[in-house]
């Protein structure tokens, strides 16, 4: 593969992300036994960093894993990163998994976690992108019943993603016995009415930090916002659909299984909202 330019951090040294390597033996590689972060930034600022932190640290608890840095730590090491890549708008990724050791399924005694974190140039969603908007498709939600922590185990999302890719989609709708969950990397907004309706943040989907951020602007703005777990039918019938995440920022989904979203246009709320988004964006520029 090409290998990006860039340095990466691993396990207290920085290094060219090429040269990064981990054991065989690692956790990660063997169980999948670890978790991560996804965090944006623009114009050289981490967004909402502290509301990553929080969700990582419930991922440690969830997963009795020591957290191998504090606030402070975190915090400065994404500051580091941040100075090694030259574009303003980067994603910091990072994971931390129960490290290396002999392959048993019970956790490892004495074992240090293996850190790593990389910082890649973000490329925001483009204009067409969000004139045009996404197209997706619904999908069974075959995951597992915590998805809740941000888990490096990810095939049930490569599944749907794929399965949305095959599908010549964006992105993959997915419904747990009839019920609205999420996407396979994103969570999903139904609008109906004029009024925001999301599922509720429960084991059953990723408690995104656009969710908390949305349900803010949505506060802001006056726009009338429910949580409540969503039938198929209601989701199909949307006047307008979303989802968010920290790559995608906010986007309209206009296609649910080749068919119109409400106008088969992106609707007014997403605009509201979508403008709420860049001008909170664009304050950071002005701190
Ligand atoms: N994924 N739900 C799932 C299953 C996700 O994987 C994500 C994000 C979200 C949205 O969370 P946030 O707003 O904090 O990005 C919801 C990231 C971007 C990823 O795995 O790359």
């Amino acid at each position: 593969m090409d290998w990006p330019q860039s340095t990466c951090y691993l396990n207290g040294d920085w290094l060219p992300l090429a040269e990064a390597k981990v054991s065989v033996l690692d956790r990660g590689f063997i169980f999948g036994d670890g978790i991560y972060e996804v965090v944006p930034v623009y114009y050289r600022r981490p967004f909402r960093l502290d509301s990553h932190l929080g969700r990582f640290e419930r991922s440690t608890r969830e997963i009795g894993l020591a957290n191998p840095l504090d606030r402070a730590g975190w915090r400065s090491l994404v500051e580091r990163l941040i100075a090694t890549c030259s574009a303003d708008d980067q994603f910091i990724y990072w994971q931390v998994t129960r490290g290396v050791a002999k392959r048993d399924f019970s956790f490892p005694a004495d074992t240090p976690p293996t850190v790593f974190a990389m910082t890649t140039p973000f490329t925001r969603p483009s204009p067409a992108q969000r004139q045009q908007g996404l197209r997706a498709v619904t999908r069974t939600d075959e995951r597992w019943l915590r998805c809740d922590i941000k888990s490096v185990s990810l095939l049930g999302a490569v599944l749907a993603r794929q399965f949305a890719t095959e599908h010549g989609a964006d992105e993959a709708v997915q419904f747990r016995d009839g019920w609205l969950t999420e996407g396979s990397s994103s969570n999903v907004w139904v609008v109906r009415g004029g009024t925001v309706i999301a599922p509720p943040r429960d084991h059953l989907i990723l408690e995104g930090i656009r969710y908390g951020f949305v349900g803010e602007l949505c506060q802001r703005l006056g726009v009338p916002l429910e949580v409540r777990r969503l039938r198929r039918d209601e989701v199909e019938g949307a006047d307008e659909l979303m989802l968010t995440s920290a790559t995608r920022e906010i986007l309209p989904v206009v296609a649910l299984d080749g068919r119109p979203v409400g106008s088969g246009r992106p609707g007014p709320v997403y605009a509201r909202l979508r403008a709420a988004y860049d001008e909170a964006i664009e304050a950071l520029q002005r701190r």
